[in-house]
């Protein structure tokens, strides 16, 4: 009997070619679209992966799971690849493992399935993640094994007669999710050249830029909770000031990254929820955490963002700094005040009860309750190693 592999589908020319490449070598696929808040009818998606000749194919809602479990995380450690990349498709990859590794356990397969090429970031993502979850499952990489380029799959899918909608398939390697979207490939991969405007969707205004607004975000415990004193899922709290930000065409990021497979990529995103959040949160933080805890966070923040963007979600490390980080949550509460303006996102104002921030210790007026005469024998102490050094060297 054909034993059973369960595949990662996004619809997409490879994971459809995929799915007849793995029923020609004997497995029964079984089809799986992970919906991480991507575009399109994933139902028709898994319609066409059972066309295809998937045994079985399903939908999995993970919008919630993925925001709660991996982008809230992100957003607490204001995580940053390269202090640019708020780590968009890094995100998700662990996401779909823990999914792909239920369907095998429901189904009784023997082996998952992803799409990804050998040059990618997401290939070890996956692998890791799936050897940390189901160490004893079988990984196949179809993309990666059989050699074919993207016309030779496109011949591979003809000759064949799959149903695959290639010819409106965009030059460009797109993926998405709620918090944001990665665009590869085509022109882009000319560091030179500038995006034309057509990879962009979700940083697009329509008309005339609108009137510059503001949006009042409340955070509890480092989750974002309400707008505009609307309380929203943090789901929906995602997707609606991602429609805002992206309104005003603000969260274009287009740089030059360092993959963990040695090579330099062109990566150009859109990710307006991710950007305008982690500035509020990494904002609500500097009024409420005591300057060394917030210091060490800092540097664990670059930490964690490498961690999550070389493939190691499930490593104690990142699960121990994820801890250092909750040991200070509670205090993250407040509300911070966004400006939108043309192409911008500006924090305009910050106020918590929890807030550090002392106006009588602040003040150059009057009321001011700081003791003026403690700085001079403070700042002699503070600066005597310096002034021993060059009094022995100077
Ligand atoms: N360079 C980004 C990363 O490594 C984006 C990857 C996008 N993936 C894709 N299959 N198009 O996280």
């Amino acid at each position: 009997m054909a034993e059973r592999v369960v595949l990662a589908y996004s619809g997409g020319l490879d994971t459809s070619a995929a799915i007849a490449w793995l029923t020609e070598a004997r497995w029964e696929v079984i089809a799986v679209a992970v919906d991480v808040g991507q575009p399109g009818d994933l139902q028709r998606t898994a319609a066409r992966g059972t066309a295809l000749g998937a045994v079985e194919s399903r939908v999995v809602d993970a919008r919630d799971d993925f925001v709660e479990q991996f982008v809230l995380p992100a957003l607490h450690m204001n995580a940053l690849y390269g202090r640019r990349y708020p780590l968009v498709s890094a995100l998700s990859r662990p996401l779909i493992a823990q999914v792909l590794v239920r369907v095998a356990s429901e189904t009784g397969a023997a082996a998952v399935a992803h799409g990804c090429t050998g040059k990618g970031n997401d290939q070890v993502r996956f692998e890791v993640a799936l050897g940390a979850l189901a160490p004893g499952l079988e990984v196949l990489a179809p993309v990666r094994d059989w050699g074919m380029g993207r016309d030779e799959t496109i011949r591979y899918a003809e000759e064949r007669s799959l149903p695959i909608e290639t010819k409106k398939s965009s030059p460009y390697s797109i993926d998405e999710n709620v918090w944001g979207r990665s665009i590869e490939c085509g022109v882009l991969e000319d560091p030179w050249a500038a995006p034309p405007p057509d990879v962009y969707e979700l940083t697009k205004s329509d008309a005339a830029p609108p009137e510059a607004r503001d949006v009042e975000l409340e955070f509890e415990a480092g989750v974002p909770v309400a707008l505009d004193g609307e309380a929203l899922s943090p789901l929906h709290l995602v997707e609606a000031i991602g429609k805002i930000a992206g309104s005003f065409g603000f969260g274009r990021i287009d740089t030059i990254e360092d993959r963990l497979v040695g090579i330099k990529s062109r990566e150009v995103y859109e990710a307006p929820a991710a950007l305008a959040l982690i500035a509020a949160h990494a904002d609500l933080e500097s009024l409420t955490l005591e300057r060394g805890f917030a210091r060490e966070k800092r540097r664990l923040e670059d930490v964690w963002a490498d961690l999550v963007y070389e493939g190691l979600w499930f490593s104690p490390l990142r699960s121990a700094i994820d801890a250092f980080a909750a040991s200070c949550r509670d205090v993250v509460s407040g509300t911070v005040r966004l400006r939108f303006g043309p192409g911008s996102c500006t924090v305009t104002g910050r106020s918590s009860e929890r807030a550090l921030y002392d106006h009588a210790l602040a003040t150059y007026d009057e009321g001011d309750t700081f003791r003026h005469e403690d700085a001079a024998g403070f700042i002699r102490l503070w600066g005597l190693p310096t002034r021993q050094w060059a009094r022995t060297h100077g």
